[in-house]
């Protein structure tokens, strides 16, 4: 099936603006349409269904933030972009961090980054059309999604039709000493039994495998970019967030194995699975501390689980928020749906036994104090998951140690 043709308004008072605006535009394939005035722009869209605004600023009458705040107001599931030769100005900045605006485009612009930029604009217009208006509405409230770390990016690029470039990937990761240190833990740890010492980058991405190093990585990267301008919320805790991520991946694994002995890959996928599984709720701490904050507060209340009270205050919940991220990301599909379904195994489309895992290490990390849920009512196991992993209370005993052990490496 053909992708719709996105469609785009410009507002600028400026003719020569959406002249030269139309002519830069006109081969790109996108449906442009360009109006001079505020009043205007309200006008063409009572009638027709419009995928992203973008606005000049300066305006006689309704300027720009009139229009935008209007337009945020009437059809929340419109991405807004300013074109601006005042991005310095208090209430530019402002309408930014409030969520008015998603982006600014500098006047003078250069003619590649003004592209880029509504491209990946519209990247983020399908994408959220696969979800509810609520979420639109909430994931139009903060700035243009962030880009995927470099970090990440440069691994990556050390993979070229399943070869990978051990030499040149050990290179990038050197560069980093958090990560190579992390690394090197991880790969002299309980959990990858070696009998030997690893203590070099390439020997610990051969132990470790590249899906493993890979995601690693961009936790990593996720939590620095991220976390590191978080807002202090109540009830959420950096720290003991990392800890959750890193034993749900521990015990992921461990689970996996009960299931699947030697499929490799599998493991990899559960520990991967388990570190990332709570990446939406970074995404929600540092983009909508507030509203995260009532969730957490209002499940400590009513004790319900928090994505329950989640989607009482904002329509969603940290599971879909971080399969949308992962997704705009272009992350794994397995990644993407663990992401999703972490909380609902059952539902997943791809790798069930691999998210199931994640989705009890999730529970036991939490029972084994590992990280805490802001003091939120944790579900209990399904007996249905309970068989499936043959959790008795001594084989639940036994991954504990395990999980300890592989802790204690790792600090130490
Ligand atoms: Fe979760
Ligand atoms: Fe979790």
């Amino acid at each position: 099936m053909n992708e719709p043709v996105p469609k785009i308004l410009f507002v600028d008072d400026e003719i020569n603006v959406l002249k030269s605006l139309e002519r830069l535009l006109q081969n790109e394939g996108w449906d442009c349409h360009f109006v001079n005035s505020g009043a205007e722009a309200l006008g063409f869209l009572k009638t027709e269904k419009v995928d992203l605004v973008v606005s000049d600023v300066m305006m006689p009458k309704m300027d720009g933030l009139q229009l935008v705040s209007e337009i945020r107001q009437l059809y929340p599931e419109i991405v807004r972009i300013f074109l601006t030769g005042e991005a310095k100005q208090e209430n530019i900045v402002k309408a930014l961090v409030e969520g008015y605006t998603q982006q600014i485009i500098p006047k003078p612009w250069i003619d590649q980054e003004l592209k880029e930029i509504i491209r990946s604009a519209l990247r983020q217009c399908t994408q959220q059309k696969k979800h509810s208006l609520e979420f639109q509405t909430l994931i139009n409230s903060i700035p243009l999604l962030p880009t995927l770390p470099e970090s990440y990016s440069n691994v990556r690029s050390c993979i070229v039709d399943d070869e990978v470039d051990i030499e040149k990937m050990a290179n990038y990761i050197s560069q980093d000493v958090a990560i190579a240190s992390a690394l090197l833990h991880w790969a002299n740890s309980a959990l990858f039994g070696q009998r030997f010492q690893v203590d070099t980058i390439k020997k610990a991405i051969v132990v470790l495998g590249t899906d493993i190093v890979e995601n690693l990585v961009l936790s990593e990267a996720v939590n620095r970019t991220i976390a590191e301008q978080i807002p202090v919320v109540e009830g959420f805790d950096f720290a003991k967030f990392k800890k959750h991520s890193m034993a749900t991946a521990v015990i992921s694994r461990l689970l996996i194995k009960s299931l699947h002995l030697t499929d490799f890959v599998r493991h990899d996928r559960a520990f991967v699975a388990g570190l990332l599984h709570d990446m939406g709720k970074l995404a929600a701490v540092s983009f909508f501390p507030e509203q995260f904050a009532t969730a957490i507060e209002n499940a400590k209340k009513r004790r319900c689980p928090l994505p329950e009270a989640e989607i009482a205050v904002y329509g969603t919940q940290h599971a879909e928020i971080g399969a949308f991220l992962a997704e705009w990301w272009a992350l794994p599909p397995f990644i993407v749906n663990a992401i999703c379904w972490h909380h609902q195994p059952q539902s997943t489309p791809v790798e069930e036994d691999v998210i199931a895992a994640a989705h009890v290490a999730n529970l036991l990390s939490y029972q084994f104090h590992y990280g805490s849920n802001g003091g939120t009512t944790v579900r209990g196991i399904a007996d249905e998951y309970r068989i499936k992993f043959y959790l008795t209370e001594e084989a639940i005993e036994i991954l504990k140690t395990e999980t300890d052990k592989t802790f204690s490496d790792l600090v130490n």
